[in-house]
């Protein structure tokens, strides 16, 4: 496209949104079937997500501008377009991104058509943006997390534009609602209910690279809802990365018990959950209906970080030991049949040999059904990376498999007490090991596998436990 085409249409793009991206989506539909003639194909996009359900969202999101620009969805990353949707909480998720680039680069050599375009968490840190200006000149466009829904106007400037195209915003504007989405699967799927995070623990990015925290007017959640049950969607995922703290800064200011109990009355949502809780703000009325509401999944993530009340201060975590193992007897007393799941991580700033026993005395008392294990990563830019008392590696690795193992081995006891039980799981796809066989996953999260075919994809079936595998079932149907 030349140069005067494209300031032509730039200018003719109506100024509000989301019609200015629906106008850039029918220009790059336009574009795209001119080159798909020529070349004989259609053209393809693949997105890789990198990290947390919020991305996996955002890139169902992406994908969905996509299609409407005229993209078919490939896996492959030998596509026209690809798009590394990326993390930066861990630096071994961004050490995954600059791995693979190498790896895009010589796909781009064979493509010379291909664009190559980074999103997401990492792009919000200026260092990375700097890296890759400098180390990886074959990228032809970088934004951030704040954006994500501009991708057609943006795309639409590359094709106009000969040098890497840079757009990272420092903050949010407004939020846009009402442009498409593709999601993956047709029976559940993600709604964000909030962006970003308040609470500044001080190992964490993600308020750096997601900002402040905002809620979505109930309305347009209920609304989104109601259009995702009435195309087969069975289970919605709630998702925010506090969600306790849901609706406090709303006009009409609403609790994310309140907001739970609106989507349970949505018809034809059968199975609610959400992610994830802040053990801070989690209420007793949200216990209230998390007990006597049978849509909501009895499943609960709480992570607990550190067992020793002085690294959770140090952390900024706003409650200690003693408190969070009351929170956690209180929740499993009024709702036995709850799993309660957590992250924990591993060589925080100062942390001594004492702190890692009150860790691991708090995972045998509560007794999770399973945890996500992390090594502490030093993020520039957050007060723990100013911190002294780092814990040396082989310390830190050696208190990391010590913990595993402790957690490996109570999540197994955990997953055999309810050997014998009839529940119900969704079905979400085949096995990938065994034809005869499909997976379901059960409302606690965990997954079950059983005799079944593709007919039972989608389908909400009560299946008999009959065996535990460690974390995970073999069942027939009852
Ligand atoms: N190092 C290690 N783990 C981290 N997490 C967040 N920041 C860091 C970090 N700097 C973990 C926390 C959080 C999960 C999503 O990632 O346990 O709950
Ligand atoms: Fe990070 Fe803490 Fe916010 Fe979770 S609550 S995203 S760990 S700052």
């Amino acid at each position: 496209m030349d140069n005067q085409t494209y300031t032509e249409n730039l200018n003719r793009a109506p100024e509000k949104e989301p019609e200015r991206q629906q106008y850039f989506m029918e220009l790059l539909r336009n574009l795209a079937e001119e080159r798909s003639r020529e070349l004989g194909r259609p053209l393809t996009a693949c997105i890789q997500t990198f990290g947390c359900q919020m991305n996996a969202k955002d890139s169902e999101k992406l994908m969905g501008i996509l299609k409407e620009a005229g993209f078919t969805e490939s896996e492959s990353e030998a596509s026209d377009f690809v798009l590394y949707n990326t993390c930066t909480v861990r630096d071994n998720a961004n050490q995954r991104v600059y791995g693979r680039l190498g790896y895009l680069n010589s796909l781009k050599q064979k493509n010379p058509d291909m664009v190559i375009a980074l999103c997401g968490c990492m792009m919000q840190e200026p260092t990375v943006v700097e890296k890759i200006k400098k180390s990886y000149r074959f990228v032809d466009l970088i934004f951030g997390t704040h954006n994500i829904y501009k991708l057609a106007g943006l795309l639409y400037r590359k094709y106009a534009e000969k040098g890497m195209v840079i757009d990272v915003w420092e903050g949010p504007e407004a939020i846009v609602e009402d442009l498409p989405s593709e999601r993956k699967y047709p029976f559940k799927c993600g709604v964000n209910i909030m962006y970003g995070c308040n609470n500044f623990c001080s190992y964490c990015i993600v308020p750096y690279v997601r900002g402040r925290e905002r809620s979505r007017e109930p309305e347009e959640i209920l609304k989104e809802v109601r259009a995702l049950a009435a195309d087969g969607v069975v289970e919605v995922m709630l998702l925010g990365q506090n969600v306790n703290s849901y609706g406090k800064t709303l006009k009409t200011p609403m609790t994310f018990a309140e907001l739970l109990k609106k989507v349970a009355q949505v018809p034809g949502i059968q199975r609610i959950r959400f992610m994830t809780s802040h053990p801070k703000d989690l209420s007793d009325e949200l216990i209230a209906v998390m007990r006597d509401c049978p849509k909501v999944c009895p499943h609960l993530h709480l992570p607990l970080q550190s067992g020793s009340s002085r690294i959770l201060k140090a952390m900024n975590r706003v409650y200690n030991k003693e408190q969070y193992l009351a929170l956690a007897e209180k929740i499993k007393r009024e709702i036995p049949e709850l799993s309660l799941t957590t992250d924990i991580i591993v060589g925080f700033p100062g942390e001594t040999e004492e702190d890692f026993e009150e860790t691991l005395d708090v995972v045998r008392r509560v007794r999770y059904d399973s945890a996500f294990t992390f090594i502490y990563s030093k993020r520039t830019g957050t007060p723990a990376a100013a911190m002294e008392n780092q814990v040396p590696e082989p310390v830190v690795k050696e208190r990391f498999d010590r913990l595993l193992k402790e957690v490996q081995r109570i999540s197994a006891e955990q997953c055999k007490k309810d050997v014998g039980k009839t529940m119900t799981a969704l079905v979400e796809g085949m096995d990938t090991h065994d034809p005869a066989l499909v997976t379901g996953r059960l409302g606690n999260n965990i997954m079950v596998h059983f005799p079944g075919d593709a007919s039972d994809i989608g389908k909400i079936l009560p299946v008999r436990l009959l065996s535990s595998k460690g974390f995970y079932y073999m069942g027939e149907r009852a």
